[in-house]
């Protein structure tokens, strides 16, 4: 019998864990090293979400060992008001990585992140609104999950005053068109922002938006829309927030995702990827905002913030990146991932869009590719198969969209964990389109 089927463990999980979403893998997972993380029979499991999109250098990383090894025995853990290297050193490399943005606060997750970028843009502005994409995610916590649209809102009593959402561009699902069928981005950001206005009572204080909607079906901002966006907030006096938890110290292909666009924000908020796994996130700011917000009065004093030891790990990071040369490797690696996705896309009817950038991509399942009505069924079929062979792959499933596969593997994957994963990932589909066979599968020439 394997050893994943531990009734005592089962049992006591289901006394015991307080549910907090969805249902849990059918694995118990004992270790992880690379891109693999290892069951209960020691079967490996290809990791193609990065743990919860954060391990970027793979799992148990020599470097972060070593690192956490040293820093703990060294000094982890600080009264607030202390400062030590690590952070200092950290914030100096931060802001050598994002012109302007030379201001930098370290905390532990990426709710908290948006937590103080959205307090620091209301004290700063004096103003309160906060506009978000309809598809977001920003994190669990009070303002951050008021912030946050593509699930979880019900239920729970007001969200805050001021919380406003436009439509997230999705060029596979255009609300706007142009002639050829294409999204017309402009016309819908155009037509968003009068609903804005309409809406709000004289009080924008920022829009906070990803550069890739993760949690939101991998929806990419087209090039062009950032600037836009942010000309959109700059004629209101809005400050442009950029959560870049997911997409953030290389994912992409650029060291941040904004870089492609020429855009950079008033405050840059980074979390999962910077601490690989370990709780580690930042907010950066240029030096006006952080000196107007500290002239107000600026608070935000939590337990963790400024702690040496994750700090520790942040520094590691970016050194292995650099030394890895990982910024180029997710572009030449989401390459061959999209490439491979791609053929996947010729030969499967379901597989009605991959889309993404570097190595975050997505992979939407449908119907049928004409009418892209969604298949959620057959999605989960597809994610489950996959989890038996071997591929552990995140399936987002929102209403009015396909199961959206969220491909993204550490950056650190080797070419053939990278063709492994492919291989899976096909058979899987195979096995899915099985199981359902009063639907067609395999495209049509
Ligand atoms: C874009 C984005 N922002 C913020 C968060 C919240 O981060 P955390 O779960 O660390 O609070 C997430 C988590 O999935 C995310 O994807």
């Amino acid at each position: 019998m394997s050893r994943n089927q531990d009734r005592g463990f089962w049992n006591a999980a289901q006394k015991h864990l307080i549910r907090y979403g969805g249902a849990f893998e059918p694995a118990i997972i004992e270790r992880a090293a690379g891109s693999f993380v290892y069951d209960a029979d020691d079967k490996p499991i290809l990791d193609f979400t990065s743990g919860q999109m954060s391990a970027l250098l793979g799992h148990s990383h020599p470097r972060i060992v070593s690192t956490v090894s040293r820093q703990v025995g060294q000094v982890a853990h600080l009264f607030s008001g202390m400062l030590s290297r690590p952070v200092v050193e950290l914030a100096e490399r931060l802001a050598a990585l994002a012109p302007r943005l030379d201001r930098v606060l370290l905390l532990s997750t990426g709710a908290e992140s948006n937590e103080a970028a959205i307090r620091m843009a209301k004290l700063v502005t004096g103003k309160h609104e906060i506009v978000a994409f309809s598809k977001s995610w920003h994190g669990m916590t009070g303002v951050a999950a008021s912030a946050t649209y593509s699930a979880g809102r019900k239920g729970y009593g007001p969200a805050a005053v001021g919380s406003l959402a436009i439509p997230a561009p999705n060029s596979f699902r255009p609300r706007f068109k142009h002639a050829d069928g294409s999204l017309d981005w402009q016309t819908e950001l155009d037509d968003a922002f009068d609903l804005v206005d309409s809406q709000s009572t004289g009080n924008l204080a920022a829009f906070v938006a990803e550069p890739i909607l993760s949690s939101g079906g991998i929806l990419e901002l087209p090039q062009g829309y950032l600037a836009a966006l942010q000309q959109k907030c700059r004629e209101r006096g809005m400050l442009l927030i950029l959560d870049e938890a997911q997409t953030g110290i290389g994912r992409t292909g650029h060291m941040f995702a904004f870089q492609r666009d020429g855009v950079t924000p008033d405050i840059l908020t980074l979390s999962k990827t910077i601490g690989a796994g370990l709780p580690l996130s930042a907010v950066m700011t240029t030096a006006e905002i952080e000196e107007e917000a500290h002239a107000k009065g600026f608070l935000f004093y939590t337990t963790h913030v400024s702690d040496p030891l994750p700090a520790a790990v942040g520094l590691a990071v970016l050194d292995v990146v650099e030394e890895e040369k990982l910024v180029e490797r997710a572009r030449s690696m989401g390459a061959k991932l999209f490439a491979g996705l791609s053929s996947l896309k010729q030969r499967y009817e379901c597989v009605g869009d991959v889309r993404g950038r570097g190595l975050l991509l997505g992979v939407e399942i449908v119907k049928d590719r004409k009418e892209r009505a969604p298949d959620h069924q057959l999605g989960a079929a597809i994610a489950a198969e996959a989890f038996r062979r071997g591929l552990s792959m995140n399936i987002v499933k929102l209403p009015g969209m396909g199961g959206v596969f969220r491909i993204a593997p550490p950056l650190t994957i080797s070419d053939e964990e990278l063709d492994l994963g492919l291989k899976i990932i096909a058979e899987s589909i195979e096995a899915g389109l099985a199981a359902n066979t009063s639907r067609p599968g395999i495209a049509a020439e």
